[in-house]
């Protein structure tokens, strides 16, 4: 077994769930990257709605196939061109959830009930929780092993999911006495890998908090934009010199990160720009770049979803050019584990 990736095409893979809107969070953290790594055209790059994914807990399925359209949709407007990624939806190409099966006998329960998103997501009531829960993190191990995929930008929660992705390709490796899977580097860099609620500075910005004002929709007019930035929590103290002095202000630091982000700034750059300033001062400039930066995507957005048909169109194309790169993938992962053919 060996760290050397340098016998792999160099290939991003990445993924979101089709379990709701789009939030700000999605936006910085994976689409906003997703669509610089396309262009900085080191890597192929492969970008996935994981809807087998979203159906570890309970979805509408008429609930399910728009928000799988719409995320489409989300993707196209924020940049991701077809030609040049390949964009697909996880259960149009088969190879995923059967390669999933492989990596359900390769790792072990204990890894599993180690990890913390399925220990928040069971909660208290993990007896009743769907066996696909627990098993989450096997599929997606293979969402990005199924390509030889050597990268994966994510947000900081996706953190403990890639480790495991890489123990995965370990054992695998060494049980088979291959090199046959890389050991996948997670990519988790900017200001923008963890955009905290609008509301409450210790928890993440999600689609599932209940409060809507804890965070943007990449639908959100821009009036409600305006409306939940000057509602958003801060505290009494004006924007500091350095970045140092946004330490234990949390909501003071989510929205520095935010303007940080959509300008391609660094933090320290969009501090010393209003040092001394008021939230007052700061919060119309926030408002106003967000709506100059997301506004296009929404509108973008409402226009793809007029035509499902185009996007399902391109769904279709990219599942064909996925399988090119997966299904021989998948052929030789049965030849190693000796299924016969
Ligand atoms: P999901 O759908 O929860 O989130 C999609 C991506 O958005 C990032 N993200 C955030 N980043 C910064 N701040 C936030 N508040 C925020 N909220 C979400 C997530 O880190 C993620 O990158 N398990 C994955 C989907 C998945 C996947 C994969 C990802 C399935 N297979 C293979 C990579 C590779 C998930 O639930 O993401």
């Amino acid at each position: 077994m060996t760290d050397d990736n340098s016998k792999f095409t160099p290939r991003v893979f990445s993924g979101i769930q089709p379990s709701g809107g789009l939030t700000l969070g999605n936006y910085l953290g994976a689409i906003k990257r997703f669509v610089d790594m396309q262009e900085a055209g080191s890597h192929e790059t492969i970008y996935c709605m994981v809807d087998l994914h979203a159906i570890t807990v309970w979805q509408d399925p008429a609930d399910l196939a728009k928000n799988t359209r719409e995320l489409a949709a989300g993707y196209l407007a924020s940049g991701i061109d077809p030609e040049k990624s390949i964009l697909i939806n996880q259960s149009q190409v088969p190879e995923h959830a059967q390669l999933g099966w492989i990596f359900n006998c390769v790792a072990r329960m204990g890894w599993m009930k180690r990890m913390t998103q399925w220990k928040d997501k069971a909660g208290k009531n993990s007896e009743n929780a769907s066996l696909g829960l627990f098993g989450y993190p096997t599929l997606m191990a293979a969402d990005i092993l199924v390509y030889h995929a050597t990268h994966v930008p994510v947000g900081e929660d996706q953190k403990q999911h890639l480790e495991l992705t890489r123990d995965i390709a370990a054992k695998f490796n060494h049980d088979y006495g291959v090199d046959f899977f890389p050991i996948t580097e997670p990519v988790i860099e900017g200001t923008a890998t963890r955009i905290m609620s609008l509301r409450d500075g210790s928890k993440k910005m999600s689609k599932s908090d209940p409060s809507d004002m804890s965070r943007i929709n990449l639908t959100d007019t821009a009036d409600d934009i305006a409306k939940k930035f000057r509602k958003a929590k801060t505290d009494p103290e004006p924007l500091p010199e350095t970045v140092d002095g946004l330490e234990n202000r949390p909501e003071a630091r989510n929205l520095v990160n935010i303007y940080a982000a959509l300008s391609d700034q660094s933090a320290d750059q969009v501090v010393a720009e209003f040092a001394g300033q008021q939230f007052g001062q700061f919060k119309p400039a926030l408002v106003d770049l967000a709506v100059a930066k997301m506004g296009p995507i929404g509108d973008e957005m409402n226009r793809l979803m007029q035509d499902p048909a185009e996007i399902d169109r391109l769904l279709a194309r990219g599942a064909e050019r996925a399988r090119e790169i997966t299904a021989p993938i998948l052929q030789q992962t049965y030849d190693i584990v000796g299924m016969v053919r």
